[in-house]
């Protein structure tokens, strides 16, 4: 928004209005956050680092705000279907059985329904549907195949096996960054979208660049 183009008062009051968007917008992402904690503790810490990561590559893709707010609503929203999933197979400590894994996958599903019938976040639900989709169309739920699945889920697909792979579980302890990066690359082109790896590396890289001069 350019100042110079708008009466002073009429700015103060989009500006406040925008403020005050943000702040509700803030309050939503913490209750979500906090239903996703009382949930499960894991899935708290691993929601945060999914939007953190997921905006990452948004900016390295070089989406406009408007893709990335949208990618950070559905990175926020993207596992809320998991409130639904009984907590004996959400928390267990190991291997699920196929018939619990079945029903474990059906949090994205689920997770578009929770979103049944609110007028604003109807957009986001085709991204939380997707978010388990894989590039080469063996995901769910619908199998959707390369650029078919929306990139917003793409993105998120990809930040969150990331964070995955890399958190410590309590019955296992997580992979080091480097064994996650072998990982995605192995899985280029067949899980992930190629694309979205490379900007996800970049990220990494550039990420590791910082830290080494601050180290200097
Ligand atoms: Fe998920």
């Amino acid at each position: 928004m350019d100042k110079k183009n708008l009466p002073n008062d009429l700015y103060d009051i989009i500006a406040a209005l925008t403020l005050k968007n943000k702040e509700q917008f803030q309050d939503i992402v913490n209750v979500v956050i906090n239903a996703l904690k009382e949930k499960d503790q894991y899935t708290q810490g691993h929601s945060v680092r999914v939007i953190e990561f997921s905006v990452k590559i948004g900016h390295e893709i070089g989406l406009n705000e408007e893709d990335i707010r949208s990618l950070e609503i559905a990175s926020v929203l993207h596992d809320i279907g998991k409130l639904g999933v009984p907590d004996k197979i959400l928390k267990k400590p190991g291997r699920l059985t196929k018939e619990e894994y079945q029903i474990m996958q059906q949090h994205s599903a689920n997770g578009e329904k929770l979103l049944d019938g609110i007028k604003n976040l109807e957009k986001y639900k085709k991204y939380i549907r997707a978010h388990h989709e894989r590039y080469d169309g063996f995901g769910y739920p619908d199998g959707l195949k390369g650029n078919d699945i929306p990139l917003i889920s793409r993105i998120i697909f990809v930040a969150d096996t990331f964070d995955a792979m890399t958190s410590d579980r309590p019955y296992r302890k997580g992979l080091p960054i480097e064994a996650a990066i072998d990982e995605l690359i192995k899985c280029s082109g067949t899980q992930f979208d190629p694309y979205v790896v490379e900007a996800f590396l970049n990220v990494l890289r550039k990420e590791q660049e910082e830290l080494n001069k601050e180290a200097v």
